[in-house]
């Protein structure tokens, strides 16, 4: 039987997924099944357990099932207990349910080798306090900032996250605004103001000439972010395209050991959001 593995979410219609391990299966010539499942909103578990028990050998899950997937999870890795959710499963053949977060993998693999920005010794500041934040929290500091400021609009949040992170390095917390007058070199917005076409508040003059302005959500256009972070100065800008495909091989490597290439297929993925568009 052909190995099968499956994205499931609420929404799932325009998962990118199945398109992107397709074509890391054909890349590397493995006879694998990928296809996307819609779950009822109340019906997550046993979607995954009527897959597990049909043989399935592992998904990827996406929104709103990252906490549900943690929670069902029998073993976890170190990057999914520091995220606390889960964006993939592996299915052992004992039954056990093998709990991955990749997501922040893919960021600083985005960051770091397609961009070519080691993140070593820079001063970052991370947007936003909700799940996408908190999943790249851990793999930002493993690569030795020099900072990491954590903004949100309800600061709590923020702190929140400064305490549970305090022994893996130097981390800031607060709203926008006491910010102000600091500069960074890696701005990240993991906050999800674009989903509803607005701008985190953020004030003016926090972008260094050579920074990088980083927006985890893929988009055929501009955000309102990465619009502001270009008449700020910023040099670089990126949108999630390629953090997408970044976790998605990092996925392919858990089940099937083989590491994809990655940039043509961020380049196809690319070009067919554009024409989508
Ligand atoms: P996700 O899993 O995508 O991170 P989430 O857990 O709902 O989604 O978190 C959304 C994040 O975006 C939060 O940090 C939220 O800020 P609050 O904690 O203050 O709600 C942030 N956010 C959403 N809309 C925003 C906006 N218009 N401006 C600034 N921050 C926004």
């Amino acid at each position: 039987m052909t190995d099968t593995y499956a994205v499931i979410g609420n929404p799932i219609k325009h998962s990118q997924s199945p398109f992107i391990q397709h074509e890391f299966a054909r890349q590397t010539g493995q006879i694998m099944r990928y296809e996307a499942i819609l779950a009822a909103l109340d019906g997550f578990v046993q979607t995954v357990k009527t897959f597990q028990q049909q043989g399935g050998k592992g998904m990827n899950i996406t929104v709103p099932f990252k906490l549900e997937a943690y929670a069902l999870a029998t073993q976890l890795t170190d990057r999914a207990k520091a995220a606390q959710a889960v964006n993939t499963f592996k299915f052992r053949a004992n039954g056990m349910i093998l709990g991955d977060n990749t997501d922040g993998a893919g960021l600083v693999r985005d960051i770091e080798i397609n961009r070519g920005i080691p993140i070593a010794h820079k001063r970052i500041l991370l947007m936003g306090a909700g799940g996408a934040a908190h999943g790249a929290i851990l793999p930002l500091l493993q690569q030795h900032p020099a900072l990491l400021a954590i903004a949100n609009r309800t600061p709590a949040k923020a702190l929140a996250l400064q305490q549970q992170f305090a022994g893996h390095g130097n981390i800031a917390a607060g709203h926008y605004q006491d910010f102000a007058g600091a500069d960074f070199d890696i701005l990240i917005n993991a906050t999800s103001a674009s989903l509803q076409d607005a701008l985190p508040p953020l004030p003016a003059g926090l972008f260094k000439t050579t920074a990088l302005a980083y927006d985890m959500l893929y988009s055929s256009k501009p955000t309102p972010f990465l619009i502001f972070a270009q008449a700020q100065g910023a040099q670089h800008l990126a949108d999630g395209t390629g953090m997408l495909v970044e976790q998605a091989a990092e996925s392919f490597f858990l089940w099937r050991g083989i590491r994809p290439e990655t940039q043509t297929v961020i380049k196809q993925l690319r070009d067919k959001l554009h024409h989508a568009s």
